[in-house]
């Protein structure tokens, strides 16, 4: 594992450099099929951890809900409101940089620090790439601390990668159903909705020397009682 991928530095580099292949300017399809087996209320709030500049977060304000972005890059964020034509508010949050427009706010800064608060009223979170950026000894990190600071009630949808063990140093991580089950199963229901071959749609991964990849999405509902 390449260590400089636990740090902030190694993100904020990436975004300076362009070096940002995991970005889909047309949005995720994954999140447009699955959305609405979430059964997320209209107009609740949405959580988006490590969101880059993700399309994901307009089409999640489109279906009516309210964002939450959390995103380490202060290019990433700026990059998201100027391609999308959206003047931001702009705040500082003890740590954090809040850009703000309509129903959708970033909060810039480490995901780790968010103050509790800020996510009190999530009915759903959305991780698409922000698991799998994480090595191993930070996935646990960020699942408890997910798992500290969204209700409980909150379902999540969770688009996962994985591909043959130590074939590429991440990010991403491979991170197969075994891995999303010992982080999150003994809080959460996990159950797949759809598995694909996701080698073609990845042709940075396939150059890097990755020879199968399988993107799944995952649906997660706090267990019953
Ligand atoms: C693989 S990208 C995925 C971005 C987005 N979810 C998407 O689908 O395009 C991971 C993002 O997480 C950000 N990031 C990494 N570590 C973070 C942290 N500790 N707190 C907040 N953001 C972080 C990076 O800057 C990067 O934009």
């Amino acid at each position: 594992m390449d260590d400089t991928a636990l740090t902030p530095g190694f993100w904020i580099e990436r975004w300076q450099k362009g070096e940002i292949g995991f970005h889909q300017p047309e949005g995720n399809d994954l999140l447009v099929t699955h959305w609405p087996s979430l059964g997320a209320a209209p107009g609740s709030t949405v959580f988006v951890p490590l969101c880059g500049k993700s399309r994901d977060m307009v089409w999640l304000a489109s279906q009516g809900h309210r964002v939450i972005g959390v995103e380490l890059s202060p290019l990433a964020v700026d990059d998201f409101f100027r391609e999308q034509g959206i003047e931001a508010d702009t705040n500082a949050r003890g740590a954090f940089v809040v850009r703000s427009a309509g129903p959708i706010s970033i909060w810039c800064g480490d995901v780790f620090e968010l103050p509790a608060e800020v996510t009190r009223e999530v009915g759903a979170v959305y991780d698409r790439a922000a698991l799998v950026a994480f090595p191993h000894s930070l996935q646990v990190r960020y699942a408890r601390r997910l798992m500290e600071i969204i209700p409980a009630a909150a379902p999540m949808l969770l688009v996962s990668l994985a591909y043959p063990v130590g074939q590429i140093p991440g990010p991403p991580f491979s991170t197969p159903l075994m891995n999303v089950a010992e982080l999150f199963a003994e809080t959460y229901d996990i159950d797949v909705l759809e598995s694909r071959d996701g080698l073609a749609a990845s042709p940075g991964l396939k150059a890097r020397g990755v020879t199968s990849l399988e993107e799944t999405a995952y649906v997660l509902r706090a267990k019953a009682g």
